[in-house]
């Protein structure tokens, strides 16, 4: 039988400390399939091109035409996955030694080196991965402490990127405003709402990607009729993008990640400074999400710089907060099916 969840039950104890680097590689990458990705869509295949190197080839198909027109979102998916590739590479007796990507021939090559010995208190960065996830619920509106808000900023610039924190009931409520604008931009739209469809899954969905409704709290008759009605009902569609203002309008916080370039290198940065922070936030508690359709819509996107006065691009926007409900996992194709045997 498929088990579409099996990928998320990893146990660090099985690493194979004693083993080739190919075995401690393919370890390493059953993390990096955990990674945050657009629709939950994994636009990734990993082939070993030698014991210590391995090739991402980036499933172009996979880019969303409506959501995704310019592929920031493939390439920040890309970002994520090569991000918990690096922080399991780091907890593990591994070194990630360097990265090339290259949008045009859509791969990302990496090699790695062993180690003599782990020098990062492993398996608490091993946990955090595994502990993430997009939590699209209701968040309290307990504070989240500045040293993690400090420490999340600090990792962003570590990576070329920034991140600013909104929060405060009017800049909230603004930015919800602001927010709510483009997802309706968006739920007017046919194609995306087609395309969103063609990836939301039943909650007992056998599928290794997508989404399942009880990502936002559906049982499984909401669910059903949900996506009935998505696409065939105008003002359902505008429901769905409505349900986003109080939940961005409570926060407790928002943030944005800022890059200084626009292009594919600065996305795939992008990537790499949400999952660590996103992984950070995982390790203290928190939940996080990512929401794009403000960045995806230009209109948006400009409003947002303006009202962080910021000349720099924004490339993420997403919610942060101590949650009320467990967040839960989306499938996963596993690592197995995703290794391309030459
Ligand atoms: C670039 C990017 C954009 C995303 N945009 C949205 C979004 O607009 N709305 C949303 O609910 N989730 C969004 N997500 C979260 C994905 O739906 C989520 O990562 C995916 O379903 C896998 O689930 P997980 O993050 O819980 O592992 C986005 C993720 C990425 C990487």
């Amino acid at each position: 039988m498929v088990n579409n969840y099996s990928a998320w039950g990893i146990d660090p104890k099985k690493f194979p400390a004693n083993g080739t680097i190919k075995a401690k590689i393919a370890f390493i990458l059953r993390y990096g399939i955990l990674a945050p990705s657009t629709h939950n869509s994994q636009p990734w295949d990993i082939k070993f091109i030698a014991d210590n190197k391995i090739q991402i080839i980036i499933k172009n198909e996979k880019k969303l035409p409506f959501a995704d027109p310019s592929g920031r979102g493939l390439a920040i998916s890309i970002g994520t996955f090569l991000q918990n590739i690096i922080l399991a590479s780091r907890a593990l007796q591994v070194e990630c030694s360097s990265y090339r990507y290259s949008s045009a021939k859509s791969s990302l090559t990496i090699e790695f080196q062993a180690k003599p010995k782990a020098t990062t208190n492993g398996d608490a960065v091993l946990d955090a991965i595994v502990a993430r996830c997009s939590n699209k619920r209701a968040y309290t509106s307990a504070p989240i402490p500045d040293s993690i808000l400090t420490a999340t900023s600090k990792l962003a610039i570590q990576n070329n990127a920034t991140i600013t924190y909104i929060k405060g009931d009017k800049d909230l409520n603004a930015i919800a405003d602001l927010y709510q604008a483009s997802a309706l931009r968006f739920a007017r739209s046919n194609g995306f709402i087609k395309e969103l469809k063609a990836w939301m899954r039943p909650n007992k969905t056998s599928h290794y990607d997508g989404m399942p409704g009880f990502v936002l709290g559906l049982n499984s008759l909401q669910d059903r009729i949900g996506r009935i009605l998505l696409g065939r009902v105008q003002s359902f569609n505008d429901l769905t993008a409505k349900k986003y203002h109080p939940l961005i309008k409570h926060g407790p916080i928002l943030g944005v990640l800022c890059t200084r370039a626009d292009n594919h290198q600065a996305w795939l940065s992008a990537g790499i400074a949400y999952e660590d922070a996103a992984v950070h936030f995982a390790s203290k508690g928190v939940s996080t999400t990512l929401l794009a359709a403000i960045i995806e819509d230009k209109n948006g996107r400009n409003s947002l710089a303006k009202k962080l006065g910021t000349k720099l691009y924004p490339q993420i926007f997403f919610r942060a907060g101590y949650p009320y409900y467990v967040g839960q996992h989306t499938p996963r194709k596993p690592l197995e099916v995703c290794i391309i045997e030459e």
